[in-house]
């Protein structure tokens, strides 16, 4: 088999075989073929896309070039989500001890905030004490005994697409739904969960800028999901709004942490609700939509979430004391709005950018981030709005970068005389 007949044949637009992929996904890692081709190919696959069986082809080999995390061992129904990158997005720490109060397993590999999208994981160690590193015996027993365990991502999980990823970065060639969606796909795969459900936000926050692309995507991995035999649901969700008020990290935990106990932001309840309805159906564990709402509206009315979120932080070095002792940024400045009406956009993508250059983002993947700042998002889609109140708050530590983050939000908010309706945040629920 020769690169450039296979680089030749995608340009043609034809389909190419599972060996074929196979053939160019093992050159990848094993570093036999060169860049340049890797690159040539990747610009034939953005103009001429995939078929689902050259897509599922491509997620297999992915997922197959690194190590796969069996979590044998786990007793119980194994369930994950994974949001494809939002601003304000905590739901993570919400919907997994949710699901874990209602008896499902949460064995979670996470990943760290980048640009103007946050991860779990710095979120997590705003907690004094908590930690992410587990090993592999600590990880599976936390799930055991407590339901729940959120870590990093293994170094060994699909090295494809660590190449692949770079090499899209550099060459312009992100934005293709077969790419995204074998990328995402692998990393869940070489996972063993039973069911997966994945939260597509679309909007100006997000990789996909469309309720019609992000519908494109979302259906791309649902049928990679069940293609390989995992039992897996797409949301499609509004990013064109931060999740909730809070943008940050412990500002985050502090907002995931009111949720929990049934005070949450409207949306990010809806949100997590939503994943976790899909989870009990999927799973099995309700008959019906509307038993599996009771049965999680039960478990945030009750406590027995925060009782759950309590206990899986204190399994990872953190406690409900340390809970209190999260820190808070030492100054707040308040950026008012300029004119009377009702908030009929927000630009997510220029709030998450502001929140890093707080610090509570990184620029790059090198970067430290400062858990104490955030910004508290006053205003949201819909809000009536005075002349000089606050539309947001930022909360720093410096300065000259409080300075730069209101510069970035200088054209943020849209207000405007009449109102718009912001509509639901979850648009649609898709299934195999
Ligand atoms: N997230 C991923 O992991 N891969 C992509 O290609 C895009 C988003």
């Amino acid at each position: 088999m020769r690169t450039v007949d296979l680089i030749l044949q995608k340009k043609a637009g034809h389909k190419l075989s599972r060996e074929e992929i196979e053939f160019l996904v093992a050159g990848t890692v094993n570093g036999s073929i060169p860049d340049y081709q890797i690159s040539a190919f990747l610009m034939a696959v953005c103009f001429r896309g995939m078929d689902a069986e050259e897509t599922v082809d491509l997620t297999r080999a992915m997922r197959d070039s690194g190590q796969i995390v069996r979590l044998e061992g786990i007793r119980g129904l194994k369930v994950d989500k994974h949001s494809t990158g939002g601003v304000g997005d905590k739901t993570t720490l919400v919907a997994g001890p949710l699901a874990a109060a209602c008896g499902l397993k949460v064995a979670k590999m996470s990943g760290r905030g980048l640009g103007h999208t946050g991860g779990t994981l710095d979120k997590m160690e705003s907690i004094p004490g908590v930690r992410v590193d587990l090993s592999q015996r600590e990880f599976i027993d936390q799930v055991n005994n407590h339901g729940i365990a959120v870590i990093g991502q293994s170094g060994d999980l699909v090295p494809a697409d660590k190449t692949l990823y770079a090499m899209r970065d550099a060459t312009g060639t992100v934005d293709s739904i077969p790419l995204i969606a074998a990328s995402i796909m692998s990393k869940k795969l070489a996972v063993l969960n039973d069911v997966l459900v994945l939260d597509v936000k679309f909007g100006k926050g997000a990789f996909m800028q469309t309720l019609d692309e992000g519908r494109q995507l979302a259906r791309s991995m649902v049928e990679i999901g069940s293609g390989m035999g995992l039992r897996t649901a797409a949301l499609l969700t509004d990013m064109d709004r931060p999740l909730g008020h809070a943008v940050g990290n412990a500002i985050e935990v502090r907002e995931a942490i009111d949720c929990l106990r049934g005070k949450g932001p409207d949306d990010l309840e809806e949100l997590a609700l939503a994943i976790c309805t899909e989870h009990l159906l999927m799973g099995g564990i309700a008959a019906s939509r509307e038993a599996a709402r009771a049965t999680l509206k039960e478990k945030l009315s009750s406590g027995a979430a925060y009782k759950k979120f309590v206990e899986f932080i204190a399994a990872q070095g953190g406690s409900e004391e340390a809970l209190e002792q999260m820190p808070r940024a030492p100054h707040e400045e308040v950026f008012p709005c300029h004119a009377s009406g009702f908030v009929t956009a927000i630009d997510c993508l220029a709030v998450g950018h502001a929140a890093m250059l707080l610090g509570a983002g990184r620029e790059t993947k090198e970067s430290t981030i400062d858990h104490s700042v955030g910004i508290f998002v006053d205003k949201r889609l819909g809000d009536a709005v005075a002349k000089g109140e606050p539309l947001v708050r930022l909360q720093y530590a410096v300065r000259a970068r409080c300075d730069a983050a209101i510069r970035a939000l200088e054209s943020a908010f849209r207000v405007e005389p009449a109102r718009r309706d912001p509509g639901p945040v979850v648009h649609e629920v898709l299934r195999p």
